[in-house]
């Protein structure tokens, strides 16, 4: 199993996605692991999301596939259950903390103020998603938290576009960010996988 910090430092982004048709998976997390993004959030807020990440886990081993829109302990069963390799959170719930305790599939906990970093960094979480990241203080409001709270790395998710990340990027404190950008809707929709391959290498280049 890898760690979180090791899945986070697969790709300078994590994309996001919420796949509504679970033939899109494998061909969509295939163009993106190809164009260089291998660690991909699948979140879990459609009929067909565990289907999707039982496909990828088991038919793209370039890619390393999560959970996201993890609410309960039961999402995190059923993620795990369909082969997520990490799980991740808008946010962080006692519940949540005890379900990460209990399984070898690592959580990446969301954050957005500093007593909840703080809580998280109580329960010896050292990676956090920062989200909503951009309607949360964006950039200013992470290098502000880098002061006081040095040791946390956050993925900042939410409002994160191909223009604004490498500012994120550039923060001492962010170990990559997450985004929906590179996997357009209607390019899924049009089975677009050249586009989202282009997408994906130009979020790739960016670089920690
Ligand atoms: C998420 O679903 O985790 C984020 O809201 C994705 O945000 P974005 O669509 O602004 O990239």
């Amino acid at each position: 199993m890898q760690t979180i910090s090791a899945i986070l430092a697969l790709g300078p982004v994590v994309p996001v996605l919420t796949i509504d048709d679970v033939e899109t998976a494998v061909p969509l997390a295939r163009a993106l692991a190809k164009g260089g993004l291998p660690a991909i959030e699948v979140t879990l807020r459609t009929a067909a999301s565990p289907d999707a990440i039982r496909a990828i886990a088991a038919e793209v081993p370039e890619a390393t596939v999560g959970a996201g829109t993890i609410l309960t302990p039961k999402h995190y069963e059923a993620a795990v259950d369909a082969g997520a390799r990490f799980i991740v959170s808008p946010g962080c719930t006692p519940d949540l903390v005890r379900a990460a305790t209990e399984s070898e599939v690592p959580f990446l906990p969301g954050a957005a103020t500093a007593s909840e970093v703080m809580t998280l960094m109580g329960a010896n979480f050292t990676h956090m998603k920062f989200f909503p990241a951009g309607p949360a203080g964006g950039v200013k409001m992470l290098a502000a938290l880098a002061a006081p709270l040095p040791a946390v790395r956050f993925c900042p998710t939410g409002g994160v576009t191909l223009e604004n990340a490498p500012d994120y990027l550039a923060l001492p404190n962010v170990a990559c960010v997450g985004g929906s950008w590179v996997a357009p809707a209607d390019a899924v929709k049009a089975r677009d996988w050249g586009r989202i391959e282009e997408l994906a290498r130009a979020a790739a280049a960016l670089r920690k």
